[in-house]
């Protein structure tokens, strides 16, 4: 009896020490969450410790981990030095290196990385340049928020838990998407918008450059798409869609701004990829040379949002001409791999009266089927030349989920936006897929009651509506395979200004990437809110982000 007595004692005694322990192990404000966490007790002092680099890590990942370095020196004042670079070996052996220690494990994926804290010791492995960045962006955001100050903070010691993290990403592609068109953001925003991307482990911008309101790019054979094309003579106010506030409004990017942008994103691990929407929306490029469309013209760049009638002809060849001279510039200036085509909403009534059209149908002795109408096989035939064309330089193409209507050849890559269905569709015809349904990730899309939020075109995407989106639903093991990425979108319509870009991507941005870097298991919208609120504002507030609340 005694003794069982004091058994129960001790357990009393014992338990509170490790039911407390888990009790005050809160989660990590880490987004989006690491894969594999473990939190333990104590810190590690970041403030003027020394950084030990493996001396095999590329110049590149060395530049980004000196510049971490360096912002903990700038905001604690306490200088971070960094020692000879050492070998693997020699660290192993002498196992008394103090400070950050980083170094590389070629036996990791190019995106995966891990973070081991002692009180001694922050080491980093990684085997690649995205690994090393995404592994400091995880430090950043285990560090306090201050880390982004713009003034010094001496109080600050910047410390870290002690933990180890293994981690890597659940999906490839990791989008965003940004309309330049509608509204025009310059240079500086549209690399802020890779900053905050960045911070969020994203790895694609799909650039939106040019549709029937502008074109935004400087080409150099066709000068008159930026002297015409870039500007119209007026915007629609509001959703009156015959009204014209008179202001002639529009801009684009010389080719040398283009090449900053995507070296800027480049050190970011963010791969640009351009759309040239063809061969609808186009209206831009037609006011600019009116013999590219079926009825020659005259056109105008349009002052009103929605979907335009006049779109290329592919009848004729010219069309081609340009549209492979186009493509020789871009591929000058945009290293990605992928390169995207548009193919969205283009409506066929030009295609059907145009003497040209129908004779290339005759020609290429397209018929319709019971699937689809011959206009619909000749945007078909209209992809495939692109397609082809890129392919010869090595590229490959991605295109709105219309391309699936006709025939489409394989390579090819959907992007999904009318809902998940046509992505359903395409990644069981074994295309690949990034998913991007405009029912979950349409970032212009209302975050609440529109009487509440600024004028949208509509819809309604709560944060809790976007964090819920599952990519694989509706998917066998072998279709789930080809789903390459998951990105979302902001079409800019409503939005003409940076505050209001950032407010509508924000913090819905934030839920986005857990979709595309978190297993489903390791999804939990409480945890997440907590991180979002505590602090992503945090470092919004600190970088001048504006964001909304919930
Ligand atoms: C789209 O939203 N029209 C792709
Ligand atoms: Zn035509």
């Amino acid at each position: 009896m005694k003794k069982a007595i004091l058994t129960l004692l001790a357990m009393v005694l014992l338990m509170p020490a490790t039911a407390n322990a888990k009790v005050v192990m809160k989660p990590l404000d880490v987004i989006p969450y690491p894969q594999q966490v473990t939190i333990k007790k104590g810190s590690f002092k970041a403030a003027g410790a020394v950084f030990n680099c493996d001396e095999t890590i590329d110049a590149k990942s060395l530049k980004k981990i000196q510049e971490f370095a360096n912002r903990i020196t700038f905001v604690s004042g306490r200088t971070c030095s960094f020692a000879t670079p050492v070998g693997l070996a020699e660290v192993s052996a002498t196992g008394r290196m103090k400070g950050f220690l980083f170094l590389k494990d070629a036996a990791m994926g190019p995106e995966e990385y891990s973070i081991e804290i002692t009180k001694r010791n922050c080491t980093v492995k990684a085997s690649a340049f995205n690994g090393f960045l995404y592994s400091l962006q995880t430090l950043r955001q285990l560090l306090s928020p201050d880390i982004f100050s713009e003034k010094p903070i001496p109080s600050q010691y910047f410390r870290l838990p002690c933990l180890s993290i293994r981690d890597k990403p659940r999906f490839g592609y990791r989008g965003m998407h940004l309309d330049c068109v509608r509204h025009f953001f310059s240079v500086a925003q549209v690399k802020k918008y890779l900053d905050i991307m960045a911070l969020y482990k994203m790895n694609r911008l799909h650039w939106h450059l040019t549709d029937d309101q502008g074109w935004r790019i400087e080409i150099k054979k066709y000068p008159r798409l930026t002297e015409v094309g870039a500007f119209r003579n007026g915007t629609m106010i509001g959703k009156d869609f015959s009204s014209n506030d008179g202001i002639r409004y529009g801009g684009y990017y010389t080719q040398d701004q283009l090449k900053e942008v995507v070296a800027y994103a480049e050190d970011l691990g963010i791969t640009i990829i351009p759309e040239i929407d063809l061969p609808g929306h186009m209206l831009a490029a037609l006011a600019a040379y009116p013999e590219l469309g079926c009825t020659g013209g005259p056109y105008e760049v349009w002052t009103r949002w929605g979907i335009s009638d006049q779109v290329l002809c592919p009848g004729k060849e010219v069309t081609f001409t340009f549209l492979q001279d186009v493509f020789t510039e871009l591929m000058e200036l945009f290293p990605s791999e992928y390169i995207h085509i548009g193919g969205d909403e283009c409506p066929k009534t030009e295609w059907e009266k145009c003497p040209a059209c129908q004779a290339r149908i005759q020609a290429l002795g397209i018929k319709a089927d019971e699937q689809h109408t011959a206009e619909q096989y000749l945007q078909s035939y209209v992809t495939a030349r692109m397609q082809k064309f890129l392919a010869e330089h090595g590229r490959k193409i991605i295109g709105w989920d219309e391309i699936l209507e006709g025939k489409l050849e394989p390579g090819a890559t959907v992007m999904s936006w009318r809902g998940v269905d046509g992505g359903i569709a395409a990644s069981k015809m074994g295309y690949d897929v990034i998913m991007t349904p405009n029912s979950y990730l349409y970032f212009d899309y209302l975050q609440g009651p529109q009487e509440n939020e600024p004028l949208s075109i509509g819809g309604n995407l709560p944060i809790e509506k976007v964090y819920s989106f599952d990519p694989y639903e509706g998917l066998d093991e072998t279709a789930q395979q080809h789903i390459i990425g998951v990105q979302a979108n902001l079409w800019t319509e409503y939005i003409a200004t940076p505050e209001h870009l950032e407010y509508m991507l924000l913090p819905r941005m934030a839920a986005l990437s857990e979709l595309q870097w978190c297993k489903p298991s390791d999804k939990n919208f409480d945890r997440f809110a907590t991180a979002v609120q505590e602090r992503s504002f945090k470092i919004f507030d600190i970088l001048g982000y504006n964001y909304r609340k919930f």
